[in-house]
């Protein structure tokens, strides 16, 4: 029988640290029909995103040479994802975000990545500096248009510590639950916001306002209410976001003479390099 393929993604460069355990352990739970494979994310090269838009075009692909493409090819072969990453100075280690800025590159792929169950790990030392990392990590999984259906926290600061926390079985069994499971996903916490997950509010004129996907709510009894949900995060508004983004291309061409201007202008510079990086 062909196993089902989870494909594990750690975002740690530690051998055997926290976040490869963590990854493993749901790859366990999982069951016999699944094989996981894994790709260290630290290992690829990922070069920063250049801004050029040119991946938004029809047929166009990235031009920089790296290794971007290839996990996310990988990643659409998958059945289920379990992505896990640690927590770096309050928020995700940083090849996180080099990933998620070349998420435009994903487009793509959004057929599949949006039918591709994906569970999030942060894996960190201690709640006191969770900060916002869970909340970052999952919003730029989820930027690369993967259907994210659960998210944890796993705590340990030396490699191997997070499974003496005793913890470890029944929140890798959840996230394997997760991923397995055919129901419509409930993520309602007193603190969370229900849509997308996040717990990161700013203030609000009819009260507080999810920084992620801009949901409002009242704070009531200790919990929160929510009271409106901002079309932007629908699917519809997502759509709408990347067609914006293919006009904001054209319209380079009407206003391309203005903004060359404004470079002109602001061209040069006392630019420091260290020697023989041209
Ligand atoms: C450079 C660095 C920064 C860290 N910053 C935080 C932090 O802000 N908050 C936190 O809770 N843990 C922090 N940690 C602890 C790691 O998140 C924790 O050890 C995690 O389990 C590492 O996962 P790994 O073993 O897979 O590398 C930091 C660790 C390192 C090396």
């Amino acid at each position: 029988m062909n196993k089902k393929k989870l494909l594990g993604i750690v975002g740690s460069y530690r051998k055997t640290g926290n976040t490869e355990i963590v990854v493993k352990a749901v790859g366990e739970k999982m069951g016999d029909d699944w094989e996981l494979s894994l790709i260290r994310l630290p290992k690829l090269k990922i070069l920063p995103c250049k801004g050029c838009y040119v991946c938004m075009l029809p047929d166009i692909k990235c031009n920089l040479k790296d290794d971007v493409e290839w996990i996310m090819e990988r990643m659409s072969e998958a059945d289920a994802i379990i992505f896990g990453a640690p927590n770096y100075h309050f928020g995700p280690v940083g090849i996180i975000k080099m990933l998620a800025d070349r998420a435009l590159q994903s487009l793509d792929f959004q057929e599949k990545y949006k039918k591709i169950k994906t569970a999030v790990a942060l894996t960190l030392g201690m709640e006191d500096y969770r900060c916002y990392a869970d909340t970052v990590l999952q919003a730029q999984i989820r930027a690369l248009r993967l259907d994210v259906v659960s998210l944890d926290c796993f705590y340990g600061t030396h490699p191997g510590e997070v499974e003496l926390i005793n913890d470890l079985d029944a929140k890798s069994q959840k996230m394997a639950d997760s991923l397995k499971s055919d129901k419509e996903v409930d993520y309602s916490a007193p603190d969370r916001c229900p849509r997308c997950m996040s717990d990161l509010f700013r203030l609000h004129k009819d009260g507080l306002e999810c920084v992620i996907c801009r949901a409002v709510a009242k704070h009531k009894d200790g919990a929160l209410e929510f009271i409106y949900f901002h079309p932007q995060f629908t699917e519809e508004g997502k759509n709408e976001h990347s067609n914006w983004g293919l006009n904001k291309k054209n319209e380079y061409e009407e206003i391309k003479d203005q903004v060359k201007a404004v470079q002109k202008k602001y061209s040069g510079g006392n630019w420091l390099l260290p020697e023989g990086n041209e």
